[in-house]
């Protein structure tokens, strides 16, 4: 018989082999591809929130001095901001007229930056966890709350002990 001819029993072993590859194709990729698909079950990225407007604080000795005026995001009650400063990003909220709160930006799960909010939380864009105006944990993965700063507000500028 020569070398290239293929017999009946071949013939079925090489179809045998095509349907079992086929079917260890759709069984490998058949979860991964449902995964990607946008169905109900597919997990869902975590919020990142709304970015925060941000505000530049200046820095002396052990304080951070933020001027606001009734353009600064946080001229309102109820306004949040991220306040860069050269000691690094606070999260500052103004609770009512003469209070604030402010909170390091740095989140406790791992340490991402925390750039957005969503209603009056604050949100890490990293793995979604949510913080309150205090700090408290309202949504994990974090199980820590924000370590917060002292604060006071005098003739439009506020004061953060850091
Ligand atoms: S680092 Fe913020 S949720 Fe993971």
């Amino acid at each position: 018989m020569p070398h290239d001819t293929l017999t009946p029993a071949d013939d079925s072993r090489r179809q045998f082999c095509a349907a079992a590859c086929r079917l260890a194709s759709v069984a490998t990729l058949g979860p991964l591809l449902g995964a990607c698909g946008g169905g109900s079950s597919s997990p869902t990225a975590p919020s990142t929130g709304t970015p925060l407007s941000t505000v530049a604080g200046s820095v002396s000795g052990r304080t951070v001095t933020v001027t606001i005026d009734g353009a600064s995001p946080l001229g309102a009650v109820g306004g949040l901001a991220q306040v860069r400063t050269a000691a690094g990003v606070f999260l500052v909220s103004r609770t009512a007229e003469d209070t604030f709160t402010a909170l390091t930006a740095t989140c406790t799960h791992e340490a991402c930056e925390i750039t957005g909010f969503s209603g009056a939380r604050f949100v890490c864009p990293c793995h979604g966890s949510q913080f309150s105006a205090g700090g408290a944990v309202l949504n994990g993965p974090a199980t820590r709350a924000l370590p917060t700063f002292a604060t006071a507000f005098s003739g439009g500028v506020l004061t953060i002990a850091i």
